[in-house]
């Protein structure tokens, strides 16, 4: 086993390993992009139904711009490698470790990049949100760094630690009986309270928050060659791929959803949007009951292939990377590995390949059945 906090798979010297200051000194100025996000109708969030989406409306200058914005308040997630693993899978592996970033999952960059583009008007009256429950966490933490009220709408059964997660950043809650009536409660709510809605997935600030994830593996993994992405409503996906297509169009991305959460797959497949049907799966965080309209036009436009996993290959991959690394994921969490172990990703032998580890909020109730 080897576990080893590296700069890339490949051993690179920790010399290599540069700070965000660092980093963020050496991009370009960035354009203009943030301040035409913020005139957008809908404040930041653009959630405007009657523009149609197009893969056009995120740029890398986006990313760039999100980047400078929540360096300060995020960390820099390491690029961990495992030997026994790279080995099974036949590829050479970095895992790169969103679950150690803030609030334990990817989700609170595009959350800080959304909350810090806010106006005065909507800080002061505060932001909504629907989730499963790591991209609330990543709301309430956000929105508690700018000063700023936070509602999320969640479902009774969402998992417990996420819910205590989200209150212990200050955040109120708001539960609904499923998936299918939250939406429609939390717009009632919103529009009573004139608050700022912020999209789990579907929204420019969140894909470019998301999107830094793609610059920060091509500066750990500089030969990779794959990168492997789990996919809930694609924000995550959609970033990466953006980011990583435009600045280097070689690399094969490749986005993975739960069969039984399979709404991207189906879209692309029948070339519009589709709802998963009754969602079935471990994997909470993927369980979107649909994708976004722009996370799937960026998604159509840039994604080599989306495939799909049966729910005990997202378990082994769990397990495996327990066993191996020492490293506590959630079933979100381990879906890119599994999509590599299995041969679904379709990665070609002795190449470099990135998965992500999103997330490691855990339901500890569930973890004795799960492992
Ligand atoms: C751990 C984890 N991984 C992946 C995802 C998928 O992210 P997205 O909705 O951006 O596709 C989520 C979403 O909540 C998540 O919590």
């Amino acid at each position: 086993m080897s576990a080893t906090h590296a700069s890339g798979p490949r051993g690179a010297a920790s010399a290599n390993v540069r700070s965000n200051a660092e980093i963020i000194e050496d991009i370009p100025e960035p354009p203009i992009a943030s301040a035409v996000a913020a005139e957008m109708p809908g404040g930041v969030t653009g959630d405007d139904p009657q523009t149609p989406a197009s893969w056009t409306d995120v740029t890398i200058h986006d990313v760039y711009d999100a980047r400078v914005r929540i360096a300060p308040h995020l960390a820099r997630t390491p690029m961990l490698t495992c030997r026994t693993i790279s080995q099974l899978a036949g590829t050479d592996l970095g895992f790169k470790a969103e679950l150690f970033q803030r609030t334990g999952s990817f989700k609170s960059r595009g959350a800080m990049n959304a909350a810090l583009q806010l106006t005065p008007e909507q800080r002061e009256r505060g932001l909504i949100t629907i989730s499963a429950g790591n991209h609330g966490q990543g709301l309430a933490y956000a929105a508690s760094k700018v000063g700023t009220r936070a509602v999320v709408f969640m479902p009774r059964m969402a998992v417990p630690t996420k819910i205590d997660a989200i209150r212990g950043y200050g955040a109120e809650i708001h539960f609904s009986e499923s998936m299918d009536d939250v939406f429609e409660r939390m717009d009632e709510y919103r529009l009573a309270h004139d608050l700022t809605f912020v999209s789990p997935f579907d929204d420019p600030a969140i894909i470019a928050g998301q999107g830094t994830v793609g610059l920060e593996i091509l500066e750990e993994m500089p030969d990779v060659e794959n990168i492997v992405v789990q996919a809930g409503g694609g924000g995550l996906l959609s970033g990466i791929a953006l980011t990583v297509k435009t600045l280097r169009p070689e690399v094969r991305v490749v986005g993975v959803e739960p069969r039984g959460a399979n709404k991207i797959r189906k879209s692309l497949d029948s070339g519009k949007p589709e709802r998963t049907g009754p969602i079935v799966t471990v994997a909470d965080g993927l369980a979107a009951p649909f994708a976004g309209n722009l996370t799937q036009a960026i998604i159509g436009h840039y994604v080599d292939d989306v495939v799909l996993l049966e729910e005990d290959e997202i378990i082994h991959a769990m397990r495996l990377i327990l066993e191996r690394m020492n490293v506590l994921v959630e079933p979100s969490g381990a879906a890119s590995l599994a999509a590599v172990l299995t041969g679904k990703a379709g990665i070609e032998p002795g190449s470099q390949t990135v998965v992500i580890l999103t997330g490691g909020n855990v339901d500890r109730d569930k973890l004795k059945s799960l492992l």
